[in-house]
């Protein structure tokens, strides 16, 4: 499907303020990508369909995804499941096949250990897109996202954690792995 195609469907799937937001992540993933020198085109393209799923109601999402390997806990959450519904609907009415670019939307909620660097673009442009409501260290992220991913990751994934304590909500185990896994290494 043509980029131009994608837009149109996803400006009637989304609302305004997501459709933004999803052109905010496309423009900053291109950005990160040729910084980083990876491919711009995958880039660009897992951030336009990002959160694709992210304005349907649960019960949809979980129907999307009913082919994935989802628990229980992914089941009764929008948050981690329009990720999941997200890659089935980029894969299966958007079109896509590369499964980088699947990849990369699939994981751009929780993160998990040892990303690529697709997957990192991803979940760090998602953060930083400049329609993003400000919140507390953005503007650290955003300079971090520009020198070193994985300390961004780190970054990003503490901010994380705040949030879903602020929540009141227990940290995926998914995240918690990504967290370990992007924890400095102290050098003796
Ligand atoms: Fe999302
Ligand atoms: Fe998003």
């Amino acid at each position: 499907m043509k980029r131009d195609k994608m837009e149109y469907k996803l400006k009637k799937a989304l609302d305004h303020q997501r459709f933004e937001h999803t052109l905010g992540v496309e423009a900053t993933a291109r950005a990160m990508a040729r910084m980083f020198g990876e491919d711009e085109e995958k880039a660009a393209l897992a951030g336009l369909l990002h959160d694709c799923a992210k304005c349907l109601p649960l019960s949809q999402m979980v129907k999307a995804a009913k082919h994935e390997d989802i628990d229980p806990v992914m089941k009764e959450s929008k948050a981690l499941m329009h990720a999941v519904a997200g890659r089935c609907l980029a894969r299966d009415v958007y079109g896509v096949e590369d499964e980088a670019v699947l990849r990369a939307i699939r994981w751009h909620t929780t993160g998990h250990a040892d990303m690529t660097g697709l997957e990192k673009i991803i979940y760090l442009a998602d953060m930083i897109e400049p329609n993003r409501k400000p919140f507390p260290g953005l503007d650290m992220l955003r300079e971090l996202c520009m020198k070193d991913l994985d300390e961004a990751m780190h970054a990003a994934l503490l901010m994380s954690l705040e949030h879903v304590k602020e929540q009141g909500k227990t940290l995926h185990p998914d995240t918690l792995a990504a967290l370990t896994y992007y924890e400095p290494q102290l050098e003796c």
